[in-house]
């Protein structure tokens, strides 16, 4: 079989025969949330913890599955290993798993909402962003603010993207490839739309604090990771200044792992990608998951888009 198959509320199906309802309030007012784990090697990395913040994210929203943990971890395996075969030698799938309230009908109050919607895909990670390993990326501040936790706590992954793809929408109209990065309501660096932000300074590596921000699983990792290359990480409060006079940042995020910053609001930081302390946890974050994920993903440029390259 050449096509992808998905599983939708029980059932394994054809991408192209996978359907939600229209009346789905997940559609119908972002009522749903979502994780999205990935494989390296063509094994599923991180798949429990990915499926246990989905559950922390249901419990918050008030969304009743009637699925534990170790059931959605077992269809998204399922799912996982009838798409496998699909897979080419350099190729790795992102796991999504999205659970939405259920049907609006016939009322429109969420606590009659029907049985939740539980969809489960697998799609190629976004090798389209490779080429800034090599240049790094340019990360532009928003007038956008991250959700606050008095409004929706950052923690929980909402399927409702609009205040991360307002951030989008403004960090791209200065530069149609930058990412954005969103500021806490105090003025705090948070995060960006589909990433947490590091920077380093004298060999010391900072992150805003858990507050305002999703709780990345890779932002974990990296965590995990720092001591055995002697990376020295602190949390804490951070306004754009520190940014300003830092020596090199990175993005963190599932698809892409660790991606090196160039440039912060034009201003350059590093001309040196990535930076010494940057590569030394690339390094370390290849050995723990037993693959070279920047050569991965520069193997999916074409021959020409990867001599234009530094
Ligand atoms: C807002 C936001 N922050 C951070 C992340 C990174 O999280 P993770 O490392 O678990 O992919 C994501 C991932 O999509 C995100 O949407």
């Amino acid at each position: 079989m050449s096509e992808r198959i998905a599983y939708v509320n029980g059932e394994f199906v054809l991408e192209s025969q996978a359907m939600v309802s229209i009346f789905d309030r997940g559609f119908v007012c972002g009522d749903g949330v979502y994780d999205v784990a990935r494989s390296f090697n063509h094994r599923p990395f991180k798949l429990r913890e990915h499926c246990e913040r989905l559950m922390r994210s249901l419990k918050y929203t008030h969304i009743r599955l009637d699925l534990s943990a170790a059931d959605l971890e077992k269809i998204a395996l399922e799912v996982f290993n009838r798409n496998k075969h699909l897979l080419g030698p350099t190729d790795d799938y992102m796991i999504w798993i999205i659970v939405t309230r259920g049907l609006d009908v016939p009322s429109r109050n969420p606590l009659e909402a029907g049985k939740p919607t539980v969809v489960v895909y697998n799609r190629p990670p976004y090798f389209i962003r490779a080429k800034f390993y090599r240049i790094g990326a340019h990360v532009v501040l928003t007038s956008t603010r991250r959700t606050p936790p008095e409004c929706l706590d950052p923690k929980a992954k909402i399927t409702n993207k609009m205040n991360h793809i307002q951030a989008e929408f403004e960090a791209k109209m200065v530069d149609p490839e930058a990412f954005p990065l969103l500021l806490d309501l105090e003025g705090n660096i948070a995060e960006s739309s589909t990433a947490n932000f590091f920077f380093v300074r004298d060999g010391r590596v900072f992150t805003p604090r858990p507050k305002n921000i999703l709780l990345g699983i890779t932002r974990d990792t990296i965590f995990e990771i720092a001591p055995s290359v002697n990376v020295e990480i602190t949390e804490g409060n951070f306004t754009p200044y520190d940014v300003y006079v830092a020596d090199e940042a990175f993005l963190t995020t599932t698809s892409f792992c660790i991606l090196p910053v160039s440039r912060f609001n034009g201003k350059v930081l590093s001309s040196n990608i990535p930076g010494p302390v940057t590569a030394r946890l690339i390094e370390a974050w290849n050995r723990s998951v037993g693959m070279d994920v920047v050569e991965q993903a520069l193997s999916h440029m074409t021959p020409v888009e990867r001599a234009a390259l530094p």
